[in-house]
């Protein structure tokens, strides 16, 4: 363990909700097959939140389940992170949202928009914070509600997305388990090959950006996939790096569930072992900054992630941003 070791992850927790939208779904939906799906993605469901909840209601699902996990209460919590591209509104942030469901009357509370980065970015930031000695207990949560922002007509990325949410509490390393290193970097120059257009002060929203459907994600799928390799590689090995550890003492490896041959891909240029890298991409689709960690809850709860482990997180998303965080468990 390093000396400099601050917050050990204490508690974990995940929450899907709503109707479950198969492949088979899809097909009735736009121009697409069940196999060119599983062929280009690996995807086969994902799930799609019902109308009436937003965002804070699958982070406020997700943080209880961890701070249960971790032994604590709502009201013991100094600092609310979630991570989004799917706010139940600009403002309040979800993480106001979520701190009044959930009763974290002692928080603070704030969103991080790093795309499916999301988690990462929080996980560094309440690391640094609880080091530095500002917060003690910290909810970080990766929260998507892709379904409102995908566009049901395009099967360039509609079969890619899914809702859900994934929480970690942090707080004190006690010295044997603890968060090794954070690596967190941006391009923003590449920010146009994935962007929410709408919406925002740039493009108000009007009936005109309605009728242009820029309110709906857009991507250039092909050079995402190759910024997606290269920078979750170059995340891995910083990450491994920065902690003095190398690839094969890794125990687990879950990166942003994405696309399936882009974690092969990743998989590959580590020289990871199948049974060392954790995929329920097929499960959930592509849920953004809640990919990670509702991986790391069900690794957890799976007995794929279990005390003594050594697990690396790996992630890329829109901004371009991308970072790795390797953890003692
Ligand atoms: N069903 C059937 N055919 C399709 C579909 C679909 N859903 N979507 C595209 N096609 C067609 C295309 O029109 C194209 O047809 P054409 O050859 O007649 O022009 C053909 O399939 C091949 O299209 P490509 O875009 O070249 O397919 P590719 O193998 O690159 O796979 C994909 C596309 C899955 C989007 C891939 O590029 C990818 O995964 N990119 C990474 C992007 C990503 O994961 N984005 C998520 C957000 S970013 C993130 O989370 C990091």
């Amino acid at each position: 363990m390093s000396e400099r070791t601050a917050a050990m992850i204490l508690g974990t927790g995940s929450e899907v909700s709503g109707r479950v939208l198969t492949n088979a779904d899809l097909e009735k939906m736009v121009d697409t097959s069940d196999q060119w799906i599983r062929e280009r993605t690996g995807i086969e469901r994902r799930h799609i939140l019902e109308e009436g909840k937003a965002t804070s209601d699958l982070a406020a699902g997700a943080g209880l389940k961890a701070i249960e996990d971790a032994g604590l209460t709502p009201e013991d919590i100094d600092l609310i992170i979630i991570a989004t591209i799917t706010p139940d509104t600009s403002f309040p942030s979800t993480g106001c949202r979520v701190q009044t469901k959930i009763g974290a009357d002692n928080a603070a509370a704030m969103d991080i928009s790093a795309a499916c980065s999301g988690f990462i970015y929080g996980l560094s930031l309440a690391n640094a914070m609880i080091a530095n000695g500002q917060v003690r207990y910290v909810l970080v949560a990766g929260a998507e509600v892709l379904s409102r922002i995908t566009d049901w007509e395009d099967r360039g990325t509609c079969v890619l997305f899914g809702d859900g949410a994934g929480a970690a509490v942090l707080g004190p390393s006690d010295g044997k388990k603890g968060i090794l290193s954070t690596y967190i970097k941006s391009d923003g120059k590449l920010g146009h090959l994935l962007e929410l257009p709408g919406g925002g002060s740039l493009n108000p929203a009007t009936e005109e950006t309605v009728r242009q459907r820029l309110h709906y994600i857009k991507m250039e799928g092909g050079d995402i996939y190759k910024h997606a390799v290269r920078s979750m590689k170059e995340a891995a090995i910083e990450g491994l790096k920065r902690a003095h550890c190398k690839p094969e003492e890794l125990d687990l490896l879950i990166t942003h569930q994405a696309n399936i041959r882009i974690i092969e891909a990743l998989q590959a240029r580590l020289k990871t072992p199948d049974e060392k890298v954790f995929i329920n991409i097929q499960e959930y689709g592509n849920t953004s900054a809640a990919s990670i960690p509702i991986a790391m809850d069900q690794a957890r709860r799976e007995g794929r992630l279990k005390d003594g482990h050594k697990c690396l997180l790996s992630a890329f998303g829109g901004g371009f941003t991308w970072g790795s965080a390797l953890i003692q468990f």
